[in-house]
């Protein structure tokens, strides 16, 4: 009902959104992960296609459903999101990675289970650095020429002007969102801080549904601005 009432500032765009973690195996019954249980990148695709915009939606392993009208694409691993998103990418207009994508996966998963050897010794893993998923596209020439519009999405413990300031940079976006901390993994609420390069704007606290659908007016008002 209250989707009815959204005027639809991204009519005729393609949003391409990550959401939730990934899983990085380290044997058929176990892996590392990240914690992120998804909402906000789920309520932005929701807000997206409320605004009129075709989404697709990449979700990492999440218990969430599907919003209305939105195309979702399930991931597991940083490898198997990077492959979709550069599929998707190519005809997107807009990206949004909220993702928290695991920074390392095992160098080498074990096709078998690893049993304990009786020794008392913990086995000793390996990690290889994942491709960074937001900063590769950012940097295509799609991206670079005003073509494709992406978004990071930072959460950090603390300095969040700062590493936000800096990270925007260093991925080559010309949005970047920070969460204001410290208690948003999970929650319904959140609050997000607006970097681009005019300087930082707060959404205060509000569900995140409410600031998906800020951010998505903040968004289209930006891309437009850079055409
Ligand atoms: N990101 C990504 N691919 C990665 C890592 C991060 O696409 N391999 C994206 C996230 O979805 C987010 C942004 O990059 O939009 C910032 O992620 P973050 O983890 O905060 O940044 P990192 O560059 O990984 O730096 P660090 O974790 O060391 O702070
Ligand atoms: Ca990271």
């Amino acid at each position: 009902v209250i989707a009815f009432f959204q005027p639809k500032v991204l009519a005729g765009q393609q949003v391409l959104v990550t959401a939730g973690p990934t899983f990085e195996a380290i044997d058929p019954v176990r892996g590392i992960t990240n914690l992120s249980s998804g909402k906000m990148g789920f309520a932005i695709a929701r807000a997206a296609r409320e605004a009129g915009a075709d989404v697709t939606l990449i979700a990492g392993p999440v218990a969430l459903p599907t919003p209305r009208g939105v195309q979702r694409v399930d991931v597991k691993s940083a490898q198997n999101m990077h492959l979709a998103c550069v599929e998707y990418a190519r005809a997107a207009t807009i990206f949004v990675a909220t993702a928290a994508v695991a920074d390392w996966r095992p160098a080498q998963a074990s096709d078998q289970k690893i049993k304990k050897d009786g020794s008392g010794n913990a086995p000793v893993l390996g990690f290889v650095e994942n491709v960074d998923i937001l900063s590769e596209i950012a940097h295509s020439p799609r991206a670079t020429s005003g073509a494709l519009f992406c978004v990071g999405f930072a959460a950090e413990s603390h300095d969040l002007l700062a590493h936000a300031t800096a990270k925007r940079a260093r991925k080559g976006v010309p949005l970047l969102v920070g969460n204001i901390g410290p208690a948003t993994f999970g929650q319904d609420d959140n609050a997000l801080l607006l970097v681009d390069a005019q300087g930082a704007q707060e959404l205060p606290r509000n569900s995140k549904l409410a600031l998906a659908r800020q951010l998505v007016a903040e968004i289209a008002k930006r891309q437009r601005a850079t055409h």
